[in-house]
């Protein structure tokens, strides 16, 4: 089934608020149903460390630059990897990620005009190795649709006016982001599926569903 030793790796990318972590559980669920093992996970935040790394990146009292930020985000990447991802594939498992090598291209490099992203294409690949995505879903949408359910997560989750420091950033920086990831997207055919995602969450898993299933042919 898969390049990444014996599983498989899907990433799933997009704006703030696209429905990355909907999609994934309701992929893994029909995974599951097939016998399958699925791993959920995300980025940043996945191991010990990486909470610890994640808590300092999303807290709008630190700022900092672009190369130190760029850091951080590989260093919990390369402890995901090691504790989580590596394990997972080599035990077969599919590995449904939120977030991974191309938020870092997008975010630190594509969207911010100060790291070449060539650049951060070098360290990630030194980061993760083999462990490539072999499969990535960009949820597309526009960004007032993204970011007005993020919204409404903050004030489901009671963190209505605490929006971490990406959510404060102007919207001009959401709209580079995404189309940092449609620009990836373009480049790299063979890996990304764009998926439209401002719409019903089961259109979306439907359309997920199809592109997994002709990819792995799972009939
Ligand atoms: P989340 O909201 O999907 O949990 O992601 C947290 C934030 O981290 C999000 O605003 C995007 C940002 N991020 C980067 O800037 N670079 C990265 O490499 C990753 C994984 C996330």
């Amino acid at each position: 089934m898969a390049t990444s030793g014996a599983g498989s790796l899907i990433s799933f990318e997009g704006i703030e608020g696209c429905g990355k972590s909907t999609q994934i559980v309701l992929l893994a669920e029909r995974l599951r149903a097939t016998g399958r093992e699925v791993v959920i996970s995300r980025e940043p935040g996945a191991t010990s460390l990486g909470s610890e790394l994640r808590k300092i990146l999303l807290d709008p009292t630190y700022d900092p630059d672009a190369l130190t930020e760029l850091l951080l985000y590989l260093a919990d990447r390369r402890e995901h990897r090691r504790l989580v991802i590596a394990p997972a594939l080599q035990r077969g498992a599919l590995v449904l990620i939120d977030r991974y090598v191309d938020s870092t291209w997008v975010y630190q490099g594509f969207a911010q005009d100060e790291i070449e992203p060539s650049l951060i294409e070098r360290l990630n690949r030194l980061v993760v190795g083999d462990n490539w995505p072999d499969l990535t879903f960009i949820l597309d949408c526009p960004v007032a649709v993204g970011l007005e359910r993020a919204r409404e997560r903050n004030r489901e989750t009671g963190a209505e006016g605490v929006a971490d420091r990406f959510e404060q950033r102007h919207l001009e920086f959401h709209d580079r982001v995404r189309q940092g990831f449609l620009a990836l997207a373009k480049v790299e055919k063979e890996r990304f599926r764009v998926i439209a995602a401002d719409r019903e969450v089961e259109t979306i898993h439907n359309d997920i569903w199809r592109e997994f299933s002709l990819k792995y042919a799972i009939s």
